[in-house]
């Protein structure tokens, strides 16, 4: 100091009514993208800092695992952790291994930077609610520092729950399925605590604070109160579905169902930052996961091989979309985490692989014969080569380059 006199640590305190939002000088619209790491999150369905997300999901399909992971990798400064009603040892789980992963932004422990709030299902039910106020308060209290912040919170339905018994007890008049009738009312005063925001104080700082909830409505039915009083105030909407976690495709988001409302307001953010191409791509990609749909249902009445060659060609790039791309494992060292460049490149091989295949169909090679290439199984194996490697993902395009035309020279022969 300048006067010689040595520093002094000093704590401070803040007081604040957790059921009142914290003020804050002017709200903005969000315009960067929460990176998540999760492919089928950040290519197909993102969702921006400073936006909210809702995860519904049948028992067991995966919204766990899917918070875990975003409280891991998400691009925040501050993640909030709110277990709410759900079971102890996922809150162990988060405890044991936060401390021992490591943050790739400030190389510190993933702990330092996570704020946990632990309700078990064991707790009284009032403590609920408190559980899901005390964390949107405290990520407040990091958004005013002009941090970005994201909270997720596991499971809002079980804070649903508390506020029935608890208005059931206060002999209020019910609303729709013995749900109070402010249901709708107190779940979007909560989501609406999110937003990118200019911070109270001269200096201009700007805060974001990015809300995800998951829901888990009885047998995934997606009319109950609870997921649709959600829906309404969430801008992305992440359709978990049980036929997926039942055959064992993870993460089991629907690319059908789920959408995202940011996915305009982002484009300029993904063309900045990845590369010109990434929406287009997107597109073209789920253009292809569309049509799949369709043709799958003529394929159930009259079987595959009343399809033309080109039909075939485009239900076996939609399936490797599918196996080589959506599917991630949260329990693969490499898998867990995919960054914006190689979730571009690796959807690139996949469509470049189609571009050319279609001109070899025109050019007379057989579709069995495409589907045997050799390629193919490194095409499958892309998203599991590391980051530091991502040359080795791009030179696959070359190798469908020169198995096509050493196929197309075997087939002139083989013709001649
Ligand atoms: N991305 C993933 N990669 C690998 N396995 C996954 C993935 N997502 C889910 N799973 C598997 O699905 C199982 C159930 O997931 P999870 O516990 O997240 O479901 P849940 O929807 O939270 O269930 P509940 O409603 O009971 O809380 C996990 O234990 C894991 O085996
Ligand atoms: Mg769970």
């Amino acid at each position: 100091m300048k006067d010689g006199k040595s520093t002094k640590d000093i704590s401070l305190m803040q007081v604040w009514p957790v059921r009142i939002p914290r003020p804050y000088k002017q709200k903005l619209s969000p315009s960067k993208a929460l990176v998540t790491g999760q492919r089928i999150l950040d290519t197909f369905f993102p969702v921006a800092q400073g936006g909210t997300a809702c995860v519904p999901g049948p028992f067991g399909s995966g919204k766990t695992v899917i918070q875990h992971q975003l409280a891991k990798w998400a691009n925040a400064e501050i993640v909030v952790y709110i277990g709410c009603g759900e079971r102890g040892n996922e809150m162990t789980d988060v405890l044991l291994e936060f401390p021992k992963l490591i943050d790739p932004r400030s190389k510190e422990p993933l702990m330092k930077r996570t704020v946990l709030i632990a309700n078990t299902s064991n707790m009284p039910v009032a403590a609920r609610e408190a559980s899901v106020y005390t964390g949107i308060t405290i990520a407040e209290y990091f958004r005013d520092m002009g941090m970005g912040v994201a909270l997720m919170a596991d499971s809002t339905s079980r804070w649903a729950e508390a506020m029935r018994e608890i208005s059931g007890r206060l002999e209020e008049m019910p609303g729709e399925e013995g749900y109070p009738a402010y249901l709708g009312a107190r779940i979007s005063s909560f989501y609406e605590r999110a937003g990118k925001v200019i911070c109270l104080g001269s200096d201009k700082r700007e805060g974001t604070l990015s809300v995800i909830g998951a829901v888990s409505p009885p047998g995934g039915d997606l009319s109950d109160p609870v997921v649709q009083a959600t829906l309404r105030v969430v801008k992305v909407f992440w359709s978990l579905e049980d036929k997926l976690a039942a055959m064992r495709h993870f993460p089991a988001i629907s690319w059908l169902n789920s959408y995202s409302l940011y996915a305009d307001s982002l484009e300029t953010f993904f063309t900045d930052t990845v590369d010109p191409s990434f929406v287009k791509n997107q597109k073209t990609a789920m253009r292809i996961l569309q049509n799949e749909a369709e043709l799958q249902e003529i394929v159930r009445l009259v079987g595959v091989d009343a399809l033309s060659e080109r039909d075939q060609l485009a239900l076996e790039v939609s399936r490797s979309i599918r196996e080589d791309f959506l599917h991630q494992n949260a329990f693969h060292d490499v898998d867990t985490y995919t960054t914006l460049k190689k979730q571009h490149i690796l959807l690139k091989i996949i469509l470049h692989f189609y571009e050319r295949t279609k001109e070899s169909l025109s050019q007379g090679i057989s579709i069995e014969t495409i589907k045997s290439m050799k390629v193919r199984n490194k095409i499958a194996r892309a998203k599991y080569i590391p980051e530091q490697e991502l040359s080795k993902i791009e030179t696959i395009a070359a190798e469908i380059d020169a198995e096509l035309a050493s196929l197309s020279s075997k087939e002139i022969k083989t013709g001649a």
